[in-house]
């Protein structure tokens, strides 16, 4: 790996804390009870060392139009997985949340599997959900300029992905429900690929990695952290367009990166 955990920019980061880690597991536990309530599961199965008889998941539809089973098939196998392959094989075509109604592709990701470099966006535009590539309309091309022109790498040297892979109807920001359902695959795409450095793309996609609600403006350019993931937060793609001004903002947020990727950040 390029980039060394050494210098003093990087001791000032500090890892994660227990705290940390139990907040984030609470959290994490606490959606997941959410969503089988909503899908009328009911809270978690009691412990029970010997059925008297096996009850098996019923193929009934439940309040959402899904089922016990498609609920219990979902995401144990896909967070089970240890590649991308896999993962979105075990996503297969998700039914998880109200977006795959509308959707045309599943947007999983495109890049390099062992990429020291992740840009994660928003979610799909409707280029994306047409051509099932994150980042290939004009805010990508945008992306891709960055990429290549600015930091002298290939699209394919990098790994590039969304918070949710589905398209949200008219472009709008993804729901709550439509993030908690998407979240634990962008955060295994993370720990498949286990990236140096993750380029946080725009105000949504940065507030969901950090859990944040801090504006974008002011994130942005200040390293923060990802489970223990060196994470820049920058403007999205798409803002540049109609913010070209604020490119200069971008590529000083992107020297940063050079800087570190190349063992240079003091
Ligand atoms: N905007 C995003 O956030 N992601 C894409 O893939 C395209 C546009």
């Amino acid at each position: 790996r390029v980039v060394r955990s050494g210098g003093e920019r990087i001791a000032l980061m500090s890892e994660p804390s227990d705290a940390d880690e139990l907040a984030a597991l609470t959290t994490t536990l606490k959606r997941h009870l959410q969503r089988r309530q909503r899908a009328g599961l009911g809270y978690l199965p009691k412990a029970s060392p010997a059925p008297a008889k096996t009850v098996r998941p019923t193929d009934k539809p439940n309040v959402l139009g899904g089922t016990e089973l498609d609920m219990l098939a979902d995401n144990s196998a896909a967070l089970q997985t240890e590649s991308l392959d896999d993962l979105r094989a075990a996503i297969g075509d998700c039914q998880r949340c109200k977006l795959c109604a509308g959707r045309t592709h599943i947007v999983f990701g495109v890049g390099d599997p062992h990429a020291k470099l992740m840009f994660v966006g928003e979610g799909p535009g409707r280029d994306e959900d047409l051509q099932g590539e994150p980042f290939v309309g004009r805010a990508g091309q945008l992306l891709t300029d960055i990429i290549t022109k600015g930091m002298g790498l290939k699209r394919e040297d990098v790994y590039i992905c969304n918070v949710v892979k589905c398209r949200p109807p008219e472009n709008r920001n993804p729901e709550p429900d439509e993030v908690a359902a998407c979240e634990p695959f962008l955060k295994k795409q993370i720990d498949i690929v286990r990236p140096d450095i993750i380029v946080g793309l725009g105000k949504f996609a940065v507030q969901t990695l950090m859990s944040s609600k801090v504006p974008i403006g002011k994130l942005r350019g200040t390293w923060a952290s990802y489970h223990g993931i060196k994470l820049m937060p920058t403007f999205h793609p798409a803002y540049l367009l109609r913010n070209p001004a604020d490119k200069k903002l971008v590529w000083e947020d992107i020297k940063l990166v050079i800087k570190e990727m190349r063992g240079e950040n003091t």
